[in-house]
Order: C-alpha cells, then sequence, then structure tokens
C-alpha cells in the first residue's frame, strides 16, 4: 500500500522521521542505550569488522568514522563480496557486524560464515529478523525501519545508521572515551533528529524543481569530506540506480588527483558540507570546481550558506545539526534528489532494470 504516494520509494523517504522514531524507543529506555539482550562488551574487542553490500556497505563506512573517533575502536569495513574470498586474516578478540536490510544477501551471509569461530562474536544488523544473517550470528540488532519495498533502500540506510551511531556510543560509554554525560547529551541531540529530518523533507518542492535541471545531465558527481564521504557514495549509488545517470562520489580531498579533469559545465557536483571542522576544505575544493565552470549544488546550513561565497549553482539549506548527525540528516536530500530526478526521466522507480531488492545469489 502506497498511502496515497506515487512511488512506495516516496514513501519510505516520507517514513523516515517516524521508523528512526521507533527505533530510537527500541534502543532508548529513560535516557539511556538498552541493546538487545546479552548485550555487547566492547571492553574486551580491540577492532571491530564491518560488512554488507551496496547501501549497507556505506552505512558501515559512516559508522567506522563514528566507531574510531567517539570510541577510538579501529574498524576495518568492506563489501562483503570482496571480504569473503580475500579471506582475510581475523584477531580472535575482534567482533564483526554484518548489516543487511533484506538479512539474506549471499555474499554477506558467506562473508558471516567465513568468520564463524574465528573472532569473539557475530552480530547482525538487520531489517528483517526472521533472516538467514540474523539466525546465523550470536546478536542480532533489528532496525526497525518496517518493510522496504522500494529497491532503491532509503529508510533501512538511515535506520541502520541510527543503530550503528547509537552502538558507536555505547561503545563509547563503555570504554570512558566519551562520559556518561557527553553520551547523555549526544542522546538528546539524536532524539531530536526525526523533527529535524522533517524540516529536510520540506525541501522536497525545491529539490523536485532542481532535479528537472539534473536530470538533463549525464554525469553527476558528489563529493564529501570525512564522514559526508560515505554519503557522496551512497548519493551516487541512489542516483545511477532508479536515474540511470552516471553517477561517481569522491572524497573532496581527492578531486585534484583526476576527477576534476571531469569538470565542465555540464556536470552538476553535489557538494555536501554541514558546518564543522572540514567545512573550510570543502568550501576550496568547491571553488576549484567552480573555477572550472562547474555547477555546484551545495547541501549545507544557514551559517554554511553565508560562508561559502558566490558562484554555486543551487544552495539547499538544512538545519543546524550537531556534526556527527550531519550524514543522516543529509541522507534526505540525497534521496530526494535521486528520487525526483528518476521520476523526471520516467523511469521504474520501484524497480528499477536489472536490479532485485534482495539478492540471495552471487
Ligand atoms: O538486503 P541488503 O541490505 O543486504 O542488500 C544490499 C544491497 O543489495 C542493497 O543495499 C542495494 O545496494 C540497494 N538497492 C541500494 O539502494
Amino acid at each position: 500500500d502506497k498511502a496515497g504516494f506515487r512511488h512506495f520509494m516516496a514513501k519510505e523517504i516520507a517514513e523516515q522521521p517516524a521508523v528512526i522514531t521507533r527505533t530510537l524507543d527500541a534502543y532508548l529506555d529513560n535516557g539511556r542505550i538498552d541493546l538487545p539482550a546479552p548485550g555487547l562488551d566492547f571492553n574486551t574487542l580491540d577492532r571491530l569488522t564491518l560488512v554488507a553490500c551496496g547501501t549497507g556497505h556505506y552505512a558501515c563506512y559512516t559508522a567506522k568514522y563514528w566507531f574510531e573517533a567517539l570510541a577510538r575502536i579501529p574498524v576495518d569495513i568492506d563489501v562483503a563480496s570482496e571480504f569473503r574470498y580475500r579471506e582475510p586474516p581475523l584477531d580472535p578478540a575482534s567482533a564483526a557486524l554484518f548489516v543487511s536490510q533484506s538479512g539474506e544477501t549471499a555474499d554477506t551471509l558467506a562473508a558471516l560464515r567465513y568468520c564463524k569461530g574465528k573472532i569473539s562474536t557475530i552480530g547482525a544488523v538487520v531489517n528483517v529478523t526472521e533472516s538467514s544473517i540474523a539466525r546465523d550470528s550470536d546478536l542480532v540488532f533489528p532496525i526497525h525501519a518496517g518493510a522496504e519495498i522500494g529497491v532503491a533502500s532509503t529508510k533501512a540506510f538511515t535506520c541502520q545508521l541510527v543503530v550503528l551511531l547509537l552502538l558507536a556510543l555505547e561503545a563509547a560509554r563503555q570504554r570512558g572515551t566519551l562520559t556518561e554525560e557527553e553520551v547523555t547529551g549526544r542522546l538528546t541531540e539524536l532524539r531530536a533528529l526525526p523533527g529535524l529530518i522533517n524540516h529536510a523533507l520540506a525541501l522536497e518542492e525545491r529539490i523536485g524543481r532542481l532535479a528537472r535541471r539534473v536530470a538533463e545531465a549525464r554525469d553527476v558527481l558528489f563529493l564529501g569530506r570525512g564522514a559526508m564521504y560515505p554519503l557522496a557514495l551512497e548519493g551516487a549509488l541512489k542516483m545511477k540506480e532508479i536515474s540511470y545517470i552516471h553517477a561517481e562520489a569522491y572524497a573532496s580531498g581527492e578531486l585534484k588527483h583526476g576527477p576534476i579533469a571531469l569538470i565542465d559545465e555540464h556536470v552538476p557536483v553535489v557538494v555536501m558540507a554541514p558546518t564543522d571542522t572540514l567545512f573550510d576544505k570543502t568550501v576550496s575544493n568547491m571553488q576549484e570546481v567552480m573555477a572550472r565552470g562547474g555547477r555546484v549544488l551545495l547541501i549545507t546550513d544557514a551559517e554554511g550558506a553565508s560562508a561559502a561565497g558566490d558562484g554555486v549553482w543551487e544552495t539547499l539549506i538544512l538545519p543546524e545539526v550537531a556534526p556527527f548527525l550531519a550524514p543522516i540528516l543529509h541522507a534526505i536530500p540525497v534521496q530526494l534528489l535521486a528520487y525526483h530526478t528518476a521520476v523526471e526521466k520516467g523511469t521504474d522507480v520501484d524497480q528499477p532494470r536489472n536490479l532485485a531488492k534482495s539478492v540471495t545469489v552471487e
């Protein structure tokens, strides 16, 4: 049931404030993190491995920044299809988390099975709790996104991010890299996120108009730094899978190592730059793009918009948010841009060509 929306994807994008609230309700008890029993002891872990495919991999990539910055745990990430055949040596004092909306992705399941007996704990971050990946894990962390029908993952992505962030905060609390008060403060900010997402959703009309022009492009580039880099990757994936426009993502700092050669007036460049310690660096990359005629679509906050200066093609202004939450909030305009670009192009948004919702063969 599309509940009056034109596509399941549109409905699932719009549901995010509600489903994230549900996820938070499931993991927070009286303002404290309450993990499904028996919980996870982060003090005994030397490292963490995060494995997934597609969008789940980008959720893991974002979480790497969180676990490393907040809890100071070294994190290895990989796509499941590489991990399983590379057969990496594993530290027995490590845990691995397998992130999968469906819980049935063949490569992710095989990667999980490879880890069995080699590490201390195997955890599943899944939407479908009655799934193979959940069954084969020691611990299951449900993301509570509800059924996701659109092939392009949207609400499952943000709910995966929320669960991974909660795990990173819990790791930080246990390991003492954040004080109890600091964790409580971050949780209060997280509680406010669904409200901020509502503000981001209000940009939809504007994004719809912008998408008409993006739909004319042959290539689109996405740039971000720090934890915004994995979101750039996710933005490019979303754009190509439903609009069939070639899209690529780069860490902003990599621009001058090659991709800047692609820039001309025909290539929209989506720059994700919330106000944070890396903002000035991203803006200077953006200016390099504009100096070569590139059309920059800047996604930022009010402060970032006024600091960015002239010459930006279009600016989308999101509400101010704590930097650690920016990758979740910024996911909304990125999803809406891909969605409206695809609608503009007249593609089959919910069932894009050549793709399946659940990839149970490798
Ligand atoms: O069910 P899973 O999360 O394991 O699926 C993994 C990928 O196939 C999936 O995220 C895919 O990349 C999506 N279509 C992206 O929108």
